[in-house]
Parts: C-alpha cells; structure tokens; sequence
C-alpha cells in the first residue's frame, strides 16, 4: 500500500471518514487563500481534528510515513503561508475554535487555535477587557492564523502587534510531541523565548493548539477624525509631524486616491472634491486625555494641509468608516484582475521618502499602484494592480520596491509574512548566513522538512 493511502485508512480510522477527507469537492475549498495567486493547490486529505490529542495522532502518522503537513486556520491568509503547495495533509483548525477561557483578574484568555478573532475581541469587551490586535480580516481571520503569521491591524500604532499578546502556546511538533511554550503569567524568562520564534514562523516549526492571550483594560473613550488631505505626500509629512509632537494614536491610517475610489460607495460622503487622500485618526483612553491629543492632532493637520476635519459623531459612523477602511484590499481585487498586495515598513521619519519611492517605482515601471495601511507605525499597504500580460513590468516594480525599502531601512514585510509569495525576494533583506541559520532552527523542529514546506526559505 502507498504511504498516502496507508495514511488515509489510518486517520479514517482514528478520526472518523467525516473529519478526514479525500473528495476533490472539499479538497478544492481549501486549494487557494486570499493571497489572489491564481494555482490551486489542493492537499491530498484534508482533516478537521477536534483536539490536541488528534492533531498529535494526525502528525505523527503523517511525519512517520513522510507526507507534507500544513496547517490552516481560516484561509484568509494574503501571502500564501496555508497553501498545501506539496499536496499532503492540510490540517484545519474550524472544528478547534473554543474560546476556553477569559481570566478577568488575571488578564488573560485561553483560547483554541480556530476561534475567530472577532468573538476573541467580544468574549474579552464582555468582561470590560480588551484585546487590540486588529487585522482587517477580523470578523473571518482565525486567532491561531493570526498567532502563525503574528498579525499587526491598525491599532499596532499604539498597542503594538499579535506577538505582544501572546504568553503561552500548546505546540504540537511535527513529530506528533505535543510541547508548552511560555507561561500565562505577564513576565518570564526561563529559556529561550520559544513563543516569539513560534508566533510568526507561518506554520514552518509546529501546529498551535491552543493560546494564552494577555488582554488589558478596555479603554474608556473613544474618538475618531478622517482627515482628507489634497495628496498622500502632504498627509505622509503630517503623520510624521503627529509622531515628533510626541502624540501615539490608537490609530492613523493612510488611504490614497485609488483607495478611496475603490470604497467609494461604502466610505464617508462629503470629502472636498480635490480630496487626493484620507487620514483616520483614532484615540482612545481617559475621555480628557482623548480630547487633548484630538485638538493638538487637529491642529497639526490643519498646519500641513488637511482640507478638513471630519469627526465620527456616532457609533455607526465610526463603524461603516472602518468597514470601508477594512474592505480596501478586497475591493481591490473585485475591480482588478490581479493585486499584489506588499506590507512595507519604514522607520517613522522615512515615511515621507517612502512615500516618494512609492510613486517613483510606479512611473518607472507603469504598474498602477494603490497605497493605503497603517501608515503611524511605518507600515504601507503598497498594491501593484495589473493584467497578466504585465509580470515582467510588476517583477522588476517588486525589485524596485524591496530594494527601495531596505535602503530606507525598513523591511519588505510588516504583517502578512512570507509565505510563497515573497520567498523568492527573502534575500534582498536578509544575507545567507542570516537565512542559513533560520534553516539550521527549522531543522530542529522539522529534521525531514516536512512542515508545510515551500514557505519562507
Ligand atoms: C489591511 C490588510 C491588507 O490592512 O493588511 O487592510
Ligand atoms: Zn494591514
């Protein structure tokens, strides 16, 4: 019998035939991801364990006979990392969505890997707590695929990424050893720190089974300016202007032209028509405090440009604004045939050059671009949009770009990984010594390269 079929009959057995499946049907539900990379990769078995127990069992069958695992939390995933690119086993993580857990008075939630991050958000706003990692995918995106690719969002401006939220993760190897990492305790130092080399790794080192988050206090207030500017050029020097005035939004984030085109019909009516540019300012905290950095913020934006201030008067505003916001890359890929979209991070007071860059690249190379992101902490949204018959134009604009950007000293991704699609540019940043001894850590955990392989290196 072939090690795949002698798997298959294995895990049937020990999972059941409806948790583990072959049917081409089920198989191509999980053959793409919202990356917008037009292959279908379709895994040879696809099985939904309920456990960690199960996950293990599925591991170390797969690992003992040398088939490929991937795991897969919602599949929203924009960089390829949940494609099973080898075929294999895809293990996913939608019947392992628990929310176990909230420790109001220790500030903490433990929680399955396939929970979705919204029900993260509302189980710990139920106890008056808060979890701020806000990826814009949050009402689909799943916690554990946030954890893997140690996802950023918005509010990463002020209350920083996924990794900053993690204290402890149940791992299971790919040799079906289940591991914890960490402890759910606000501080630790015993060892290496296990957690921070997990979350992030994009599912190449283990699968995670469940997660401790540290939460922190909900904040009491919370106020909302969209800010048009006549371009993004002059929005950029007003983001780094709000940044020297020693102010740190909850939020502050950049939408160009194009992206403002695209969501037209959900976004805010009344932008000036010369409106080249959006800001969405946010703060949150103490109602006083808020008001304060609201009014110095005006202030500034008014100095460098701002063609108006507009205030979110209600709840509702505030959320049909950030459902536009959310819905830009989407949008995106509705009205183009393909979209590229890159996470580039550049130090605060280069966002301006960075910005020049941008736009420098899009008339050397004639790919169309759209900017938009989280532009308070550095981090651009840079999106190629293009017809198939322009790769050659769109790999010599990716060239540009990344080469542009590690000049600049940022890196060539803030938040949606490497994964397959930017593994072949890994090298612009990073030198082979560097790349070299990831590849000895991954060893380590994976000696047969088994674990979703063809991500990253
Ligand atoms: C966003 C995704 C693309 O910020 O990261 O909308
Ligand atoms: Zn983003």
């Amino acid at each position: 019998m072939k090690p795949l079929d002698r798997l298959i009959l294995d895990l049937q057995r020990a999972l059941g035939e409806d948790r583990v499946r072959t049917d081409e049907e089920h198989r191509l539900t999980y053959a793409c991801d919202e990356s917008g990379i037009p292959e279908l990769y379709l895994p040879d078995v696809v099985v939904h364990p309920q456990s960690t127990h199960e996950v293990s069992v599925v591991a170390a069958r797969a690992y003992d006979l040398g088939i490929p695992l991937v795991p897969r939390g919602a599949g929203t995933g924009v960089t390829g990392g949940a494609l099973a690119v080898h075929g294999g086993v895809l293990v996913v993580f939608d019947r392992m969505n628990r929310i176990k857990e909230v420790q109001v008075g220790d500030l903490t939630l433990i929680t399955e890997p396939g929970a979705i991050t919204l029900e993260v958000h509302e189980a710990a706003e139920a106890e008056g707590l808060f979890y701020p990692p806000d990826p814009a995918s949050l009402d689909s995106c799943s916690i554990g695929g946030n954890v893997a690719e140690n996802a950023g969002g918005p509010r990463a401006l002020k209350y920083g990424v996924t990794k900053h939220y993690v204290l402890e993760l149940e791992v299971v190897l790919p040799d079906g050893s289940v591991h914890r990492f960490g402890r759910p305790t606000k501080k630790w130092v015993t060892g290496y720190d296990l957690v921070s080399l997990i979350t992030g790794s994009e599912g190449t080192l283990g699968f995670i089974t469940e997660i401790t988050l540290r939460l922190v206090p909900k904040p009491p207030h919370l106020e909302t300016l969209l800010v048009p500017f006549p371009d993004v050029r002059s929005a950029s020097v007003a983001v780094t202007e709000i940044l020297r005035a020693g102010i740190l939004p909850r939020t502050l984030e950049l939408m160009d032209h194009r992206a403002i085109e695209v969501v037209r019909e959900k976004a805010p009516p009344n932008l000036p028509p010369e409106t080249g540019a959006l800001l969405i300012f946010e703060q949150d905290g103490k109602e006083q405090e808020v008001w304060a950095d609201v009014e110095r913020a005006a202030e500034i934006f008014e100095k460098h440009g701002a063609l108006d201030l507009l205030a979110a008067q209600t709840e509702a505003e505030r959320d049909r604004l950030w459902r536009a916001r959310r819905s830009v890359l989407t949008d995106l890929q509705e009205s183009y045939p393909i979209v590229r979209s890159e996470d580039l991070v550049f130090p605060r007071t280069r966002i301006p050059e960075a910005v020049e860059m941008a736009y420098r690249v899009e008339q050397e190379t004639g790919v169309p671009l759209c900017t938009f992101g989280h532009i308070g902490d550095g981090n651009l949204h840079v999106n190629l949009l293009y017809s198939p018959e322009q790769q050659e134009q769109v790999n010599r604009a990716l060239q540009l770009l990344y080469q542009g950007t590690v000049a600049l000293g940022g890196t060539i991704s803030g938040e949606h990984g490497i994964g397959l699609l930017k593994r072949p540019f890994l090298a612009v940043e990073q030198p082979a010594e560097l790349i070299g001894l990831q590849r000895q850590i991954k060893a380590l955990f994976d000696p047969k390269g088994l674990m979703n392989p063809g991500k990253i290196f």
